[in-house]
């Protein structure tokens, strides 16, 4: 058990937010593994308002994804407000708030990574969405918006005093994206100076490069995205078998059925792709999974990967 100011995590490795990967089935798997806190993608405050039925979607879950946090996205400090106390309704343990997206559509319209550009605007939209629930609210960010604007102690600042209970860091800049590296010395100078827990982000790969962050920067915990890609295992740092990761895979599709219906077929198969890859000849499968049209077509593609390991 760790402790994050008032919030207790099971462990200190948490699953990020990753648009269309970390749905309800994914979480699920992840808590399963051992992951200490799941979080949903970035949901629209706007939409969650005018309770547009798709953004509605967005925000369900069940308890066995817990601990959890809804992520919110926004700029106008009352209708985040609003958003969060339509949210915490739903009983998440955390409410998080976007504001490292660096997708055009996203930061056109002034919201994710965009607000980095005003402290000022992150600290009103914070403190608006504070004072509405009565449930944790943590932000994520990146270090800013670009290599001539690094105003990342600027925001830490904004949010301490706007009251949230941790601070996710990915260490790039928006102008980044997802190129170049994460920088872990920015995670290390936060971490010595923020009045609130910072969970770092970046590049983990792997378990033992999650306690390798901890170690080097001092954050509290560290948060997962691309490296849990076909691997939930990086929560607990074992080496599946082949058989446990066709049992997997075969677990995820089924959750992906209950949970999304016949668009699972479409959604798994990049999740399938990860999942056996570096596993031996599962090569020659990959063509056959991605035209496969069905469970028991899908279940035989991945028993002939199993039998040929
Ligand atoms: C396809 C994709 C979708 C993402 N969606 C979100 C999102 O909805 N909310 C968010 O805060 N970050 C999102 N991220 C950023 C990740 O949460 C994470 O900060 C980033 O991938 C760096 O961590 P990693 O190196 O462990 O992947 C996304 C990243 C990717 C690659």
């Amino acid at each position: 058990m760790i402790e994050l100011g008032k919030i207790k995590l099971p462990s200190p490795l948490v699953l990020a937010p990753i648009a269309g990967y970390t749905d309800g089935s994914f979480r699920k798997i992840c808590v399963k593994h051992g992951c200490g806190l799941t979080m949903t993608e970035l949901i629209s405050a706007e939409g969650i308002v005018r309770t547009n039925k798709k953004t509605l979607d967005l925000l369900a879950f069940s308890d066995g994804e817990r601990p959890l946090a809804i992520q919110i996205f926004g700029r106008k400090p009352e209708v985040m407000g609003r958003a969060a106390a339509i949210v915490e309704s739903l009983k998440p343990d955390i409410i998080d708030i976007n504001m490292g997206c660096p997708a055009k559509k996203v930061c056109g319209s002034g919201n994710g990574a965009a607000l980095l550009k005003d402290p000022d605007l992150i600290f009103r939209i914070t403190e608006s969405v504070v004072k509405s629930t009565s449930i944790p609210v943590t932000a994520k960010i990146r270090i800013g918006w670009d290599d001539n604007s690094l105003n990342y102690l600027e925001v830490v600042q904004a949010l301490e005093a706007a009251g949230v209970t941790f601070i996710t860091v990915h260490g790039r800049t928006r102008a980044q994206q997802y190129t170049g590296l994460a920088d872990w010395d920015v995670i290390k100078e936060i971490c010595a100076v923020s009045k609130v827990p910072v969970i770092g982000n970046g590049d983990i790969d792997s378990y033992e490069k999650a306690y390798e962050m901890m170690e080097f920067s001092g954050c509290k915990a560290v948060m997962i995205g691309r490296g849990t890609f076909g691997n939930p295992w990086i929560f607990s740092g074992k080496t599946p078998t082949v058989p446990e990761i066709i049992e997997q895979v075969k677990e995820h599709f089924d959750f992906m059925v209950e949970e999304h219906g016949a668009r699972a077929i479409h959604m798994m198969r990049k999740h399938i792709v990860k999942y056996i890859h570096g596993i031996k000849d599962a090569a020659k499968a990959r063509g056959a999974i991605v035209i496969a049209t069905g469970r028991d077509e899908i279940f035989r593609i991945l028993d002939e990967v199993e039998k040929s390991a």
